[in-house]
């Protein structure tokens, strides 16, 4: 089995998630609120939870084993997984089947824009305890990470993921104008946001926020989120299109950053 990652067409009207897990409440409550919420009251995704525990032959629902060899903790046993993958496909609908571990392909903004534009489904799997039978890997496309850490289950990644996804789909965000400007961020860090009270214990909002000039807002929020950006993380300012090296060129000599192309040199706040 060979598999390229991310570099599959699945033409689907929406995205559509499903999450095999042996905690569905988990997902299930978070997925209820706000922006992610909204979006799937809507119509506009889809999010289906599986309890693995539905797939197991064991009379007490156990899923995990001693592992052979001996060793620390508990594994997920392959065949729940085996089962509910089967019956999950059932429907010979396509989708990706991801399996959530630390030893995966890293997750990022742009994975998750690639995401939303192929409209994916992406069944993701979470394991939990001390990791699940290798044998998983014959029955998955791929495998995920959403950070060099280890974590207790797979759940937290499933949720990062579909949340980070779905939070792009425009009618999650207020207008068309944050959308373009959303779209503009996305490779760079958020700008500073501030709301009432103007001042706070002598803490002020900057100035061109009050006075209402939407155009010097949006050049302002631009130049701010480009300077921190450069500051704390200038590795996401590598690779960029043309038009993005315009729009930096022109806000950096108006605010005395230098900048060579391939080679950030120098910052002065
Ligand atoms: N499961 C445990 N840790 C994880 C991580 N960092 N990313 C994805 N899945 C995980």
């Amino acid at each position: 089995m060979t598999h390229t990652p991310f570099s599959f067409e699945l033409k689907l009207e929406f995205m559509k998630f499903e999450v095999l897990t042996i905690f569905p409440e988990v997902i299930g409550s978070y997925i209820k609120h706000g922006i992610i919420g909204r979006i799937l009251s809507k119509g506009l995704a889809e999010v289906k939870i599986y309890n693995l525990r539905d797939f197991t032959s064991d009379k007490h629902k156990k899923v995990d084993d001693y592992p052979y060899g001996g060793g620390a903790g508990m594994l997920m046993q392959i065949e729940p997984f085996y089962n509910a993958i089967k019956h999950i496909k059932n429907d010979g609908n396509p989708r990706k089947v991801i399996l959530l571990t630390p030893q995966g392909k890293k997750f990022n903004q742009q994975v998750a824009q690639e995401f939303l534009e192929k409209r994916a489904a992406l069944l993701l799997i979470c394991g939990r305890y001390e990791g699940i039978d290798e044998r998983i890997k014959f029955f998955i496309d791929e495998e995920i990470s959403i950070g060099d850490y280890v974590l207790s289950g797979g759940e937290l990644p499933a949720l990062v993921i579909i949340d980070s996804i779905l939070r792009l789909i425009p009618e999650a965000l207020g207008d068309e104008l944050s959308a373009k400007e959303e779209s503009f961020m996305g490779s760079f860090l958020d700008y500073p946001n501030y709301t009432r009270p103007e001042d706070f214990r002598g803490l002020k909002v900057p100035e061109i926020l009050l006075r209402g000039d939407h155009k010097k807002i949006v050049l302002w929020r631009k130049k701010e989120s480009l300077k921190k950006t450069f500051n704390r993380r200038p590795d996401l300012l590598k690779n960029l299109s043309k038009e993005d090296m315009k729009i930096l060129k022109e806000l950096c000599s108006e605010i005395n950053i230098k900048i060579l192309e391939g080679n950030n040199e120098s910052v002065n706040n």
